[in-house]
């Protein structure tokens, strides 16, 4: 079973050819951050016209890296939400015309789930978990200590349901219950700023480029996570798995008004306190979540999942109560058609094929 799968919600243009819901054959990936890096964020109209102009030869580069023709593909997917409704409509429509004259299912998928089931690849996922747990339990599976003492698997394992899935991108932060295949609960979600949305913008308010998760993450390093306290905001049991970001972010701007950080010391101190705020709040409720829930695993999915204090964080917290913590490698993190084509390969499995009316939906909901 081959699935092409495009992807062209946000700002990146992708192609993919997907076998059996888990070998990527081709995963091919146009990033336009360069085009809207000076305005320091997405500007949508430039979005979907840098998708038309893509679109195309992505698709006949995925082709052909996939080494196989049209006629070879089983099922088209296409995102149709939630995103930018002119960057969706670019690959809705090629998804359709490809589809229709094919003569071939289409199936529209639902972005966050896509994320989810990035999960689900044969991608050398990275399953961090305590030695001792695997010690002699799970003899099918080859795995080797990696450099930090961890384990990483040799081949790919998918999260055990039910599992925890911590969404964490420039446009989304949900917990979620991943109960079975396409039976999800959400549990919490930001009530305002997404969690990388809050590093893109404190990272241009401080000038130091775009997109700023990566910069952050970097300068952190250098820096003192205790140097300045900010408020952990919502880790009151009242609030529930819900997440608040935009107060962190204006904590920030006035320490930087007031304090003026002129030295790299201090702007890396500052960054590093802002990183470890959001960490802190992120790992706490997803290993909460996981305990009321019973889930012997926590899944990363989203674009901050790169981030190493997060990693580093919940891997830490994670060991000590007996958590597997699945992290797919970053370019199944970030926007990829490869994980649209894993997650329209259950959708087809149970029969959720899409009409010819398949619409953008930009608020599209989980479930
Ligand atoms: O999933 P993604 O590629 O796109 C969507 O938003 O859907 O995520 C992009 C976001 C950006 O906000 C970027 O700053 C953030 O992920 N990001 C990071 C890191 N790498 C990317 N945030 C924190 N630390 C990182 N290392
Ligand atoms: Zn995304």
């Amino acid at each position: 079973m081959k699935i092409l799968a495009l992807e062209t919600s946000c700002d990146e243009t992708s192609a993919a050819v997907v076998k059996d819901g888990k070998e990527i054959l081709s995963n091919v990936v146009a990033s336009q951050v360069e085009f809207h890096r000076k305005y320091g964020g997405i500007v949508p109209e430039i979005a979907s016209r840098k998708h038309i102009e893509v679109i195309n030869p992505i698709i006949k580069e995925a082709l052909d890296k996939a080494n196989i023709t049209f006629k070879e593909i089983d099922a088209v997917a296409v995102t149709y939400g939630p995103g930018l409704v002119g960057s969706l409509l670019v690959g809705i429509c090629a998804a359709k015309a490809i589809a229709w004259s094919l003569g071939k299912p289409l199936i529209g998928v639902n972005h966050l789930e896509g994320h989810i089931y990035a999960n689900f690849l044969n991608s050398k996922s990275e399953i961090l978990n305590p030695k001792s747990r695997f010690a002699g339990s799970r003899n099918t599976l080859e795995y080797n200590n990696n450099e930090a003492g961890q384990i990483q698997n040799s081949k790919s394992q998918i999260p055990k349901f039910p599992f925890v899935c911590l969404l964490v991108s420039g446009g989304h932060t949900l917990l979620i219950l991943v109960e079975e295949h396409g039976k999800y609960r959400t549990l919490g979600r930001t009530r305002d700023d997404a969690a990388g949305e809050a590093f893109d913008k404190i990272a241009r308010f401080l000038g130091i480029g775009y997109p700023g998760g990566p910069i952050i993450d970097k300068m952190a390093k250098e820096g003192n996570p205790r140097a300045v306290e900010f408020k952990r905001p919502m880790l009151e049991k009242e609030y529930g798995y819900d997440f608040s970001f935009s107060g962190i972010k204006t904590a920030v701007v006035n320490q930087i008004r007031n304090q003026k950080p002129v030295t790299s010391n201090q702007i890396a101190d500052l960054v590093a306190s802002f990183q470890q705020a959001i960490v802190d709040v992120l790992v706490e409720k997803s290993i909460r979540a996981a305990k009321e829930y019973r889930c012997k695993a926590i899944a990363l999915a989203g674009g901050v999942s790169a981030n190493s204090a997060l990693r580093r964080e919940l891997v830490a917290r994670a060991e000590k109560e007996n958590i597997a913590v699945h992290i797919p490698p970053v370019e199944y993190c970030t926007d990829n058609a490869a994980m649209i084509g894993c997650s329209a390969y259950y959708e087809l499995k149970a029969n959720q094929i899409s009409d010819f009316r398949l619409s953008p939906v930009a608020s599209l909901k989980l479930g």
